[in-house]
């Protein structure tokens, strides 16, 4: 029986491309190989014992396949995906009856875990440690509690900021995996996949240049590459090639690097009104108008990775490389 695809998510046009792009299976994913080694031992076995997998949690920057490996782990196990988020849930009895409706064997993904009220979070605890949960029936001195049996059920709940989990939470998931950055070979052969799917043909040094231009990130990858791919079809002859890729990607203003225009403010300030760093991250991010948050999340890792920015005891430093690529001097005090 085909097995469904549950979500309370909306999606958008974007995302439904997203979607189909997505591998179905382990052999089909790239990138990744220690969590794709390890996820791959943990099926087997439970599968050969006839059991549910244990709790997973991934972790890491937004964008490198933390959605795509539980749709995995629930086609590999034959069972139902169904796809939530930590801030959709408002109240206990709303996960509650999430959890009351899965089927045995389920994976219920949850996306932002850390954005879980602490209310709903603690329905998970005996969900999650003894497949039950605790539901309080009348009120005052007539209320009582009983236990509700639900199925086995693998969560695999995924987060940016593992470091904002409570210990309670962390503690009951069995396997705990960091996903990476790509690498440029692993982008380009997603691209080149991707085009293939989508019916598209692409030159070599056209999947190259889009894979150095993608942050290490298979979903910027892909974005880029259906954007590149109207350029090819409207001016070109539909071929994408490093010129098209490149015409395309100065024209969304990604440079070589893949910095976009935030990352290129936010190294900009840092070195003209900061001297270059140490800056604390509170006063860096009033000075370009975004949250801390978003920062720490979405800009600071990546340009961490490219070995743009350090992190210091003392706050953030931009490194020489930052200066060379923005076309500064620096000057070693
Ligand atoms: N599409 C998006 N991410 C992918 C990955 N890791 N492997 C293959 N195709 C992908």
């Amino acid at each position: 029986m085909q097995k469904r695809i549950i979500n309370t998510e909306t999606t958008d046009e974007d995302q439904k491309i997203e979607n189909t792009l997505r591998p179905q299976s382990l052999d089909a994913y790239i990138g990744q190989k220690a969590v794709k080694d390890a996820l791959g031992v943990y099926m087997k076995a439970a599968k050969a014992r006839s059991e549910s997998m244990d709790h997973v949690l991934l972790y890491g920057p937004p964008g490198l396949g933390k959605t795509t490996l539980a749709g995995i782990i629930a086609n590999e196990m034959g069972v139902n995906l169904r796809i939530t988020s930590g801030p959709a849930i408002e109240k206990p009895g709303e996960m509650a009856a999430i959890l009351n409706n899965l089927q045995e064997g389920d994976v219920l993904f949850v996306d932002e875990i850390h954005r879980l009220k602490r209310q709903v979070e603690e329905v998970l605890y005996p969900a999650l440690e003894d497949y039950a949960i605790d539901i309080v029936i009348g009120k005052g001195a007539s209320a009582r509690s009983i236990r509700l049996e639900l199925p086995h059920f693998t969560m695999v709940g995924a987060t940016t900021r593992p470091g904002m989990l409570t210990a309670p939470l962390r503690d009951r998931f069995g396997v705990i995996q960091r996903l990476e950055y790509y690498t440029i070979e692993e982008l380009e052969e997603i691209i080149i996949r991707s085009a293939e799917m989508l019916s598209v043909r692409i030159e070599a040094e056209g999947a190259r240049m889009i894979a150095m231009r993608s942050r290490g990130t298979p979903r910027l990858a892909n974005r880029f590459l259906k954007r590149v791919r109207d350029f090819a079809q409207v001016r070109y002859d539909g071929i994408i090639t490093e010129k098209v890729a490149q015409e395309t990607l100065d024209l969304l203003k990604v440079d070589s690097l893949g910095l976009d225009t935030t990352d290129r403010v936010f190294l900009t300030r840092l070195i003209e009104d900061f001297g270059g760093g140490p800056a604390g991250i509170e006063t860096l991010a009033v000075s370009i108008g975004e949250d801390n948050g978003t920062i720490e999340d979405l800009v600071e890792p990546y340009l961490i990775q490219a070995g743009l920015l350090a992190r210091t005891s003392r706050g953030r430093v931009a490194t020489q490389k930052a200066y060379e690529h923005l076309g500064r001097l620096f000057v070693n005090s």
